[in-house]
């Protein structure tokens, strides 16, 4: 079988990766892809969003399934573009991508299905948005309805930088579109974790837990980013945390889809905060998480290909879905300075000597230059390891990490909780 994967980030390695070890799968096309992808898979340069480019693609190059990873895509409706074409595509139409494309479209399916999550309120108007902000107090969340790559969320601490968040995103138009409606929701406080789902528009499996680490430094000072590193499972999220989350917010999401006629079909993610009252959801994803993913599907045991061809036939329950015990982590190198101004187009050494059996390098953005990798993006590469515990994939993937070099690069030393 021939695979188009769209996208060209560690999620997209790492996907495929994966799908190189499914029964069945001779070609993998990766459009844009990156220069680690290319090992893997032929890189196209079509763009992730070019809807009607990739349809050209896919049907010039007869792919016999394709697997839409980034968020905009599946917002814009290329799921719906290829299966009209007659392409069999992986991932939620452009009406289940809502979920995620509009925090409104979220926290109203939520409200409306009595899911647990923050109460909130949507305004267009910035004065109602403020006396709602006197009346519930500080601290306070502010977020803009829309994509905005992960920059849309506010958490202000005075009654000013919530009110200065409400002018720059309904007046200001600093999200644009995405901030014309924003949602005002009460602070709460716990442990984050994300737990990605197989949808097949009526059955929901949660994969094993994660949890991201998305601050730019230590201790979670800093800027928020893509994300610094993650690891899985994660402790916080118990067994009995896991049958209430399934029983009281995944299944009840995947049936209020299917209840408004958008059954949800794909990798369902849901952001939680662990609070002492239960988990809440944060938000929802309509995808596979960067760089979750990466530490997730290298625990799964079981043909990914087939998972996602369930998932879009509607056969989920007949799926045997197996995961590895023991842990799985990885830290993101970066190009110094990200997520603000950062360099590019620096080579990237010792690469061959961070693989070992149990550890290896996703790349994220690189660059081939005849035998050189160069660096070529904020996010460089997500260096991976697998252990018996978290903790000791943790360990592992340090080791890893200190044989790489380029030219001002810079990771975390905390993730997974420890210093190194
Ligand atoms: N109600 C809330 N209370 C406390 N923290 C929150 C709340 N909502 C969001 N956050 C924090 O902001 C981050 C980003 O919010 P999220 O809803 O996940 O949006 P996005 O990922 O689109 O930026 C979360 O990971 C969490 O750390
Ligand atoms: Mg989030």
């Amino acid at each position: 079988m021939k695979i188009l994967v769209v996208g060209s980030g560690g999620r997209e390695h790492a996907i495929i990766k994966k799908l190189r070890e499914s029964e069945g799968v001779t070609d993998i096309i990766c459009a844009p892809g990156n220069g680690g992808i290319a090992d893997l898979a032929e890189c196209v340069s079509v763009s992730a969003t070019d809807i009607d480019g990739m349809v050209k693609l896919a049907k010039e190059r007869n792919v016999d399934f394709a697997v839409v990873a980034p968020d905009d895509p599946l917002a814009m409706g290329m799921v719906d573009r290829l299966e009209e074409a007659g392409i069999p595509a992986f991932g939620p139409d452009a009406k289940a991508a809502q979920i995620e494309a509009s925090k409104v479209f979220a926290k109203e399916l939520m409200q409306r299905a009595n899911i647990r999550t923050a109460a909130a309120e949507v305004f267009t108007d910035p004065d109602k948005a403020k006396a709602y902000i006197k009346k519930t107090g500080v601290p306070t969340v502010i977020k803009a309805d829309g994509l905005a790559k992960g920059k849309g969320v506010i958490i202000a601490q005075t009654e000013k930088e919530a009110e200065d968040a409400v002018d720059d995103m309904l007046c200001g138009g600093m999200f644009g579109n995405a901030g014309s409606r924003i949602i005002v929701e009460e602070f709460l406080e716990g442990t984050e974790a994300s737990i990605m789902c197989f949808c097949d528009g009526k059955t929901v499996v949660p994969m094993i837990s994660s949890q991201d680490h998305k601050r730019q430094y230590d201790g979670d000072l800093g800027k928020n980013t893509g994300g610094m590193g993650a690891f899985a499972p994660t402790p916080a999220y118990t067994e009995e945390i896991a049958r209430d989350v399934e029983e009281n917010i995944l299944q009840p999401t995947v049936k209020a889809m299917r209840d408004m006629g958008c059954p949800f079909k794909g990798v369902l993610y849901a952001g939680l905060m662990l609070t002492k009252k239960g988990a809440y959801v944060l938000e929802y994803n309509a995808r596979f998480g960067d760089p979750e993913t990466q530490v997730v599907l290298p625990m799964l045991r079981s043909d990914l290909l087939k998972i996602m061809q369930a998932c879009r036939e509607g056969t989920l329950s007949e799926c045997d879905i197996a995961w590895e015990k023991g842990g799985c982590c990885v830290v993101v190198m970066t190009s110094g300075g990200y997520p603000d101004k950062y360099e590019n187009g620096f080579e990237i050494k010792g690469l061959a000597d961070a693989e070992s059996e149990k550890t290896w390098v996703i790349h994220a953005g690189t660059k081939r230059d005849g035998e050189k990798m160069l660096t070529s993006g904020g996010r460089v590469l997500g260096v991976c390891a697998k252990g018996d515990t978290v903790l000791t994939a943790v360990k592992s993937a340090y080791e890893a990490v200190e044989k790489i070099s380029f030219h001002n690069a810079f990771y975390r030393r905390d993730i997974g909780g420890k210093i190194h």
